[in-house]
């Protein structure tokens, strides 16, 4: 019997309307383009309306339509709904049912993966194995986030803010019976909550009561804060370290790699993992001038980016690596099959 494969039938990405270049920062906190440019990498980033209500499942549906498209499926084709975010719409339920719903489903089952950067990699996995099981053969998989809402635009929260954008990819994901040497080859996944205070928006809390009070809004308890150093030393050190173990259990090397997409965290981590890992610079993607950090949104972002690109194609073999809140990191190796992919 043929194992099942998971492929990449199509891909899509949706990034809201309002642009806001450092220069825009530059009016709220005390910053500057050339400190933005210089320590993360970006130059620009799109965020949602200041009027109106937009939520990650809002731009996922974007994403979702254009990748629903591209595959030729309509969204009664999905078996399952795999949801990413670190910025839910509400409290709860998740924004996979909320997606569910504006896509204008009736009872298809909808999962959410709250694992920040890395939820693409946690995702991707996930639905591989949902797929490989036999209990879904139609996946839908977003990374979407609205950070933009949630950000502190005080120089008290420069060093947060000024990384962060908003935006959404949607993959579309088909259990195949090919007995080809593609699909998802390996990944490894990692978590450490030791270090869940290096990077944290602690309200509202569940463990709290009430879950927020106005006191705590006064003090932007509701923000994200980062000790972006620490962040910073154990990408550094997992990320190389994540590749070469999710190489070897793809029984490949790092040559056999045509392009490396990491998560979108800051431009001198991806420079220091390309240089650890010895490769060419044009074998690592980066997008992140133009759209910031869009956590579960980046990978898939910069995947369809690739493609439209031409940079990656048919028999390509891909290597997704990120690190993020959690901590969590890991890695997985994709081989896309030898006919086209509508993305
Ligand atoms: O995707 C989620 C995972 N997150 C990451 O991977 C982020 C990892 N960390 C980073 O990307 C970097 O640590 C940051 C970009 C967040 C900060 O860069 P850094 O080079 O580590 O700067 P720092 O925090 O050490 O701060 C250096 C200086 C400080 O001033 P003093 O104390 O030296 O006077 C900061 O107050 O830079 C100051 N600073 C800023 N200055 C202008 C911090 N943020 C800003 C800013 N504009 N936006």
């Amino acid at each position: 019997m043929i194992m099942k494969k998971t492929l990449i039938r199509s891909t899509g990405r949706y990034l809201p309307p309002r642009l806001v270049t450092n220069q825009d920062l530059m009016q709220w906190m005390d910053t500057t383009d050339e400190w933005i440019r210089q320590r993360t990498g970006v130059e620009q980033r799109y965020w949602v309306p200041e009027e109106g209500e937009v939520g990650a499942a809002d731009l996922g549906l974007e994403a979702s339509k254009i990748a629903l498209d591209r595959a030729g499926w309509t969204a009664e084709d999905l078996d399952l709904i795999i949801f990413a975010t670190l910025s839910p719409d509400i409290f709860f339920p998740g924004s996979g049912c909320l997606l569910q719903h504006k896509l204008g489903l009736e009872t298809t089952p909808a999962l959410d993966i709250r694992q920040q950067c890395t939820g693409f990699l946690y995702g991707l996995a996930t639905a591989d194995a949902y797929i490989k099981s036999g209990y879904a053969n139609r996946v839908l998989f977003v990374g979407s986030e609205v950070h933009s809402t949630g950000l502190d635009i005080s120089t008290k929260g420069r060093d947060v803010a000024v990384i962060f954008g908003d935006g959404a990819g949607a993959l579309c994901l088909e259990g195949s019976g090919t007995d080809s040497e593609a699909g998802v080859l390996a990944a490894s996944l990692h978590s450490q909550g030791r270090y869940a205070d290096a990077l944290i928006a602690e309200a509202p809390a569940s463990r709290l009561n009430p879950r927020i009070t106005h006191e705590m809004l006064d003090q932007g308890r509701h923000y994200p804060v980062m000790d972006g150093r620490n962040v910073f030393r154990l990408a550094v050190t997992h990320l190389p370290e994540v590749t070469y173990a999710t190489l070897e259990k793809a029984g490949l090397n790092i040559d056999d790699i045509d392009l490396i997409i990491p998560h979108q965290a800051n431009i001198r981590i991806n420079q220091g993992f390309q240089k650890a890992l010895k490769i060419p610079e044009e074998k690592m993607y980066h997008n992140i001038q133009r759209y910031g950090n869009t956590t579960a949104g980046s990978i898939p972002i910069a995947l369809d980016e690739a493609l439209e690109k031409g940079i990656i194609g048919p028999s390509s073999t891909v290597l997704f690596a990120g690190l993020g809140a959690g901590v969590t990191w890991g890695a997985l190796i994709y081989r896309f099959p030898e006919n086209k992919i509508s993305r």
